[in-house]
């Protein structure tokens, strides 16, 4: 038993209930799909084969994990290993590139999910490393600002090997977009205007051992806020998904050489709840530190995010009021964040 700060302490309905000891006792789940993107290898290839085996994750789950994606697999160690070496910096070299109250991107070890605090430290850096998104959240407000990445000098190849990563993974999630598009039965490049200007991010989490895995998480029940989420991450394991029909929590088999793709609540709001924004979470253990790269796909500000018209009928009007990325992006970083965080998504 060892001695947790209460700030981490999650409420008891919230404990996991199954977390890795050093016993090995943990419970994994191949319940998340796995789609094998291989024949995108050919530029020929018919993808509507592809677009019915996403449509089905997307519908049921909101989770599925991509094999045989193109990206580079000594890419993807390159940039595993620079990032294992950031945070093996002392605390105070690391809190040279920290966050502030202006600039969400940066290091950060401070971060909570529905006011409980995560056990893990990150580093978040814009995929455009200068990124603009509006000033304050009022709405007549039109004041932009411009946010550039706060990079580290240490290690010194920490900011290129990160770019590489960066723009590797955008082109994968833009391809999942496309099939995406076709699984909603629209045109490959319907959703492409939305990211002349992204706001997207990646971030890199580090989950150190944890003495009292059994109270806290490393990040708390969350729904992502972007469009997709494109996650890797290391074989130690940990991330668990909501399912939709019940609830229960799964956990997701780790495969450091694949990636995980989930559906965000601007994905969701755009199909009108045909695609869902499943809740997940991190669960940590007292032995191994845990190391995951989600990319956030996130459009541009000035986007207005609502149910796509050509998804709406008589039958199925649009759940959902519109709302503007930009707004809801500036607001997420101040502190005013708090009043728009909600429980669920309906605007
Ligand atoms: C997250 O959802 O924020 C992190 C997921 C992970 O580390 O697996
Ligand atoms: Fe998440």
């Amino acid at each position: 038993m060892g001695v947790l700060d209460e700030a981490f302490i999650q409420a008891p309905e919230h404990r996991p209930k199954t977390h890795l000891t050093n016993s090995g006792d943990y419970i994994l789940s191949n319940e998340i799909p796995t789609i094998d993107l291989s024949s995108l290898q050919d530029p020929h290839c018919d993808k509507t084969a592809l677009a019915a085996e996403i449509a089905e994750a997307c519908m049921r789950w909101g989770f599925f994990q991509v094999i045989n994606h193109g990206l580079s697999l000594d890419l993807m160690r390159r940039v595993e290993k620079t990032v294992a070496d950031f945070f093996s910096l002392t605390l105070e070299e690391k809190r040279r590139v920290k966050r502030d109250e202006v600039n969400p991107m940066g290091y950060h070890d401070g971060e909570h999910t529905k006011n409980v605090r995560d056990w893990k430290e990150i580093f978040d850096f814009f995929l455009q490393d200068s990124t603009t998104v509006p000033a304050t959240t009022e709405p007549e407000d039109t004041e932009l600002r411009k946010l550039t990445n706060p990079w580290p000098q240490n290690p010194s190849d920490f900011r290129e090997v990160c770019q590489e990563y960066a723009r590797e993974v955008e082109k994968l999630a833009f391809k999942l977009l496309e099939l995406i598009s076709i699984s909603l039965g629209l045109p490959g490049d319907r959703l492409t205007g939305y990211f002349k200007d992204q706001t997207s991010f990646l971030r890199f989490n580090h989950y150190p051992p944890c003495p009292n895995p059994e109270l806290a998480l490393g990040v708390g029940r969350h729904a992502d806020a972007g469009v997709i989420t494109v996650l890797a991450q290391d074989s130690v394991g940990g991330l668990q998904v909501s399912r939709r029909s019940d609830g229960q929590w799964f956990s997701v088999k780790p495969n450091p050489d694949a990636f995980i793709i989930n559906i965000g609540n601007c994905m969701q709001v755009w199909t009108n709840d045909k695609y869902w924004s499943a809740e997940h979470r991190v669960v940590v253990n007292s032995s191994k530190e845990r190391f995951s790269m989600p990319f956030f796909l996130f459009p541009s500000h000035d986007t207005n995010i609502e149910p796509l018209k050509e998804l709406l009928s008589e039958d199925n009007p649009p759940c959902y009021k519109k709302y503007n990325w930009g707004k809801f992006f500036a607001a997420r970083n101040r502190s005013d964040y708090k009043k728009l965080q909600t429980e669920s998504i309906q605007i």
